[in-house]
């Protein structure tokens, strides 16, 4: 039986991305024996909001049943729709409804992408130097709507904002970021805390990591404050492997992270049920872009890079699905290292010879 794919373009750069991702993985599909059954939907985007004054038909989920996986481009149009309407009308649906509770996000330096980053000694950062992975929490944390404003315009207003942290959300994402430490190959993870001033929620974060890193003797662990531990992403890069995190520092250190590899047209994202109780959602880490949007200029690499990692969710790293997902990442090097390149790297190539480039070398081995 074929893996379904329901395939989102969205909006803007979304619509000329999604296309190269189609074709990468279109072509890794073939060449590895994967059955993928692929249903675009035209829905999750402004245009659709345009025509029916909402970002989704109300019965979106019997829609997507029996899907496997979603593949995501980027949604927002803030000409024509309001982005906390576009994003928490659609996104930010499929993340809650389904669970997705890690939001895996990877950050390494390639050999022919310019490093903005340099070392104590002034030479850019090299290939190896950056390579980390972002683990964070998507379903709870500081993310609430819990509270609200009281006493508005008089001198007694206040506003109250509560953050949740649950027993089994918190130990679920670290449990997850300690078997992605252990499967790689230096075994470290991060975690990021700030329990000298949030004082309560913190330390109950940091003592439940203590607990968890008791069934994971092989992980080197160290738990660092999220201020300095920003700093040190940008000085001391390689310091970092795993880095696992609450919702809201997540978000912060995964701009970061890739940021300090170049350009955000390479970052993938998977937003995970590992339960597989719920379809997984791979969507790059940008937006739609409306500043370049019409010109297909935009880089798909990102995108690409997120279909690799749906085939290698899809078929639970093994097999078919993991040579499929490393054969795109080959690829992705190869096109990087010797080009063509997207002017987001200083080339002149526009998205679809991009996608044409990867899929080649895909197809090629
Ligand atoms: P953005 O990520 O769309 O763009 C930021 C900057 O990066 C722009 O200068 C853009 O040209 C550049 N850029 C982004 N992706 C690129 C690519 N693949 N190749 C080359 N350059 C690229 O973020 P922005 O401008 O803050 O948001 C624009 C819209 O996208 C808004 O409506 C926002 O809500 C939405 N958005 C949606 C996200 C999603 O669907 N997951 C994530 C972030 C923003
Ligand atoms: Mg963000």
């Amino acid at each position: 039986l074929p893996y379904q794919i329901a395939v989102i373009p969205g909006d803007g750069i979304g619509k000329e991305v999604m296309p190269e991702g189609l074709r990468v993985l279109r072509a890794a599909a073939a060449r590895f024996g994967i059955a993928l059954a692929l249903r675009e939907i035209e829905w999750a985007s402004c245009d659709w909001y345009q025509v029916h004054g909402e970002m989704m038909p109300a019965d979106w989920k019997a829609q997507l049943q029996g899907c496997d996986a979603l593949l995501f481009g980027a949604v927002g149009w803030p000409a024509t729709v309001p982005d906390h309407i576009s994003l928490w009308g659609s996104l930010l649906k499929f993340r809650r409804e389904f669970d997705q509770y890690i939001n895996l996000r990877p950050a390494r330096l390639f050999d022919g992408v310019p490093c903005p980053l340099v070392d104590r000694q002034g030479r850019p950062r090299q290939p190896g130097e950056i390579d980390m992975l972002i683990v964070r929490e998507n379903t709870e944390g500081e993310y609430t709507n819990l509270g609200g404003v009281m006493f508005a315009g008089t001198e007694r207003e206040f506003v109250i904002q509560e953050s949740v942290y649950t027993r089994i959300g918190a130990e679920r994402v670290l449990r997850y970021a300690f078997e992605q430490a252990r499967q790689r190959r230096r075994r470290h993870l991060t975690v990021a805390t700030k329990s000298n001033g949030i004082a309560i929620s913190m330390p109950w974060w940091d003592a439940l990591a203590a607990e968890v890193a008791l069934d994971y003797p092989e992980v080197t662990v160290d738990r660092q404050h999220i201020d300095i531990l920003t700093a040190r992403f940008v000085l001391q890069p390689e310091r970092f492997d795993v880095v696992v995190a609450t919702n809201l520092f997540g978000d912060i250190l995964s701009d970061l992270g890739p940021a300090c590899t170049g350009t955000i047209g390479l970052a993938p994202s998977a937003n995970l049920n590992p339960d597989r109780r719920f379809p997984s959602l791979f969507e790059p880490v940008h937006g739609s872009a409306p500043d370049i949007y019409g010109r297909n200029i935009a880089n798909p690499i990102a995108m690409i890079w997120s279909a690799a990692l749906l085939l290698d969710f899809l078929t639970r790293g093994e097999g078919a699905g993991r040579a499929a997902h490393d054969a795109i990442l080959r690829a992705i090097e190869a096109v990087l290292r010797e080009g063509p390149h997207t002017p987001d790297l200083g080339g002149d190539a526009d998205t679809t010879r991009i996608g044409q480039a990867i899929a080649e070398r895909v197809v090629a081995g």
